[in-house]
């Protein structure tokens, strides 16, 4: 399976320019699975409620939505991608997926971080897995997750134990610990996790962020398959096996699942 990730540095307020940066980037480039940075079509730091109603989009009719599954179809694979959504007077910091055929699925982030919370809604959604057909018929489980979800292992494990083989993983990071984290997330579930960073900063009047870029690609026994640059646009497929996912022994007397104690377990 060709997977990997887009990592670039959205310019806020302009989704035309960041479309077309997404299109350059992809060009021509054979994936079966993609995953872009959070907020791809908008940029991050909103100062009001009128920039978010400008710059978000209903799924599956606005034109971000429209532009990557122009390219799913012509490119004949699947891309994740953050998205800034508005649904009737709600906005959400989500994420979709996109089909070859032009299905459109949506998660909506559980977690929200910081001054999120000013802009957005809190998720909605139930974390679940969408399974995904390859160009040689196989058929793999996916899931999605945004950013600072990282930091709840719930969110990973729930998406985990229903049995994804994938975890995509949309981000714009500002702390330094996540791309260290995921290693635990993928080996602690016997997973390949993508998660795709943006670079650079947004810059407004009243106030700058900076993210951290280095996206990166875990497989199942906690292996960093790829970290990418700190502030480089990157476009990086790897050929990955998604059946390794499925094993989740950890030796001949161990197995992530079945030795889980969960009668010990309080989880609320
Ligand atoms: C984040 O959740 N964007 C840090």
């Amino acid at each position: 399976m060709k997977a990997g990730y887009l990592q670039f540095r959205p310019v806020f307020g302009d989704t035309d320019a960041n479309i077309k940066k997404i299109r350059k980037l992809i060009s021509r480039k054979r994936f079966d699975l993609l995953v872009l940075p959070e907020l791809a079509n908008s940029g991050y730091l909103f100062s009001n409620k009128s920039e978010l109603k400008e710059l978000s989009e209903e799924i599956p009719g606005g034109k971000f939505c429209s532009a990557l599954k122009e390219i799913c179809i012509k490119n004949k694979g699947h891309i994740v991608s953050g998205i800034c959504e508005r649904s009737g007077n709600k906005f959400y910091n989500s994420s979709i997926l996109v089909y070859p055929d032009g299905k459109i699925i949506t998660y909506r982030k559980l977690h929200l971080f910081n001054t999120e919370k000013k802009w957005f809604a809190k998720g909605n959604l139930h974390l679940k897995i969408n399974e995904i057909r390859l160009q040689n018929s196989e058929r793999v489980k996916t899931g999605m997750m945004i950013c600072f979800d990282w930091i709840f292992p719930e969110t990973a494990r729930t998406l985990a134990l229903q049995g994804a083989q994938v975890i995509c993983h949309p981000s714009n990071l500002v702390m330094q610990y996540c791309q260290r984290a995921m290693f635990t997330r993928a080996l602690e579930n016997h997973v390949f996790t993508i998660t795709a960073n943006r670079t650079g900063k947004d810059v407004k009047s009243d106030g700058e962020i900076s993210f951290t870029g280095q996206s990166v690609i875990l497989s199942p026994r906690g292996n960093y398959l790829f970290k990418g640059s700190k502030s480089r646009d990157e476009c990086v497929i790897l050929d990955i096996d998604p059946s390794e996912a499925l094993n989740k022994n950890i030796n001949p007397q161990n197995n992530l699942y079945s030795d889980r104690r969960k009668e010990f377990y309080k989880l609320h």
